[in-house]
């Protein structure tokens, strides 16, 4: 590990079709680090992780990876889009995608050294993968072909792994599966995640720390730091409350003020 960031956003803004996405959105990922980029449905998760990855021109600011500015076909960044869309028909097998991994910076079909499929192997076992890595991907459920994207973006060993809500449309259950996996790798393989989501309870296990996103702006720090209500307060610009219960957090406006930008939270049981 090294005192240069994996990843340095500085004061990023964006605008899309003359709206402002993102306002002046600065924070740090370093080495090894889990990092939750948490806020609601449309304030500029998707749009960010593309800043990031070079696939959005940011008006102003700038992002660095490992202090130097992202190089075209760079091996540092692994990526989980948010949308991926797999037709059950596709003659691919789940193996062969997660190989596919090996040649994201280069065309054409190449030939697998004795290296290389063994390097597949470890992965497919790292991930959990190997009881379904025969079956055709689009045939897998959500939380199976999840493992298959993360051990797909890992095998070119990249510093950083940016993950667009991976955990949207799993059960609980797989989303614990998902979130201990992504720790265990992050750890083994001794890479940075940056990993968004509409939900933070479920990350707070794992978190080193928080990127929480409303209004075109960020608070990033660990979540002591930024979960607490005068700095969301002031990120909302209006007043909010932070409530504990159960290890469980959840943030909450007083009546009359918009919340439409509070990330939504499952229905906590009293009593
Ligand atoms: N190409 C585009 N042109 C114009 N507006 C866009 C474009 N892409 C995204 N937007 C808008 O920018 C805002 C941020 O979108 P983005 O996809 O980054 O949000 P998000 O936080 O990822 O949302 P979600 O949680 O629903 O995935 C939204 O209001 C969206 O409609
Ligand atoms: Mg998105």
């Amino acid at each position: 590990m090294t005192d240069v960031p994996v990843l340095q956003v500085d004061e990023i803004s964006v605008s899309l079709s003359g709206r402002q996405v993102l306002d002046h959105v600065s924070f740090d990922v370093r080495g090894g680090e889990f990092t939750g980029l948490i806020g609601s449905n449309g304030v500029g998760k998707t749009t960010l992780l593309r800043t990031i990855l070079g696939l959005q021109r940011p008006d102003s600011g700038r992002v660095l990876v490992s202090g130097m500015p992202l190089s075209p076909r760079s091996r540092s960044l692994g990526y989980v889009p948010q949308k991926i869309v797999v037709d059950p028909d596709v003659p691919m097998r789940a193996r062969d995608f997660v190989a596919l991994g090996l040649d994201a910076h280069r065309y054409g079909l190449t030939r697998r050294s004795p290296q290389q499929r063994e390097l597949v192997e470890r992965i497919l076992h790292d991930v959990d993968a190997e009881r379904f890595a025969d079956n055709r991907l689009g045939s897998l459920s959500g939380g199976e072909q999840q493992r298959v994207f993360i051990a797909h973006a890992l095998i070119s060993q990249p510093k950083l792994l940016l993950l667009d809500e991976p955990l949207a449309n799993l059960d609980p259950r797989s989303v614990q599966d998902i979130v201990a996996l992504l720790h265990r790798v992050a750890r083994g393989y001794g890479v940075a995640i940056l990993l968004s989501a509409h939900e933070m309870n479920a990350l707070l296990p794992v978190m080193d720390r928080i990127v929480y996103l409303t209004g075109g702006r960020a608070a990033s720090g660990t979540t002591d730091e930024v979960i607490r209500s005068d700095v969301l307060s002031q990120l909302y610009g209006h007043h909010v409350d932070v409530l504990q219960l159960h290890g469980r957090v959840l943030v909450v406006a007083e009546p009359g003020q918009d919340n439409q930008d509070i990330p939504q939270h499952p229905t906590l049981t009293l009593g």
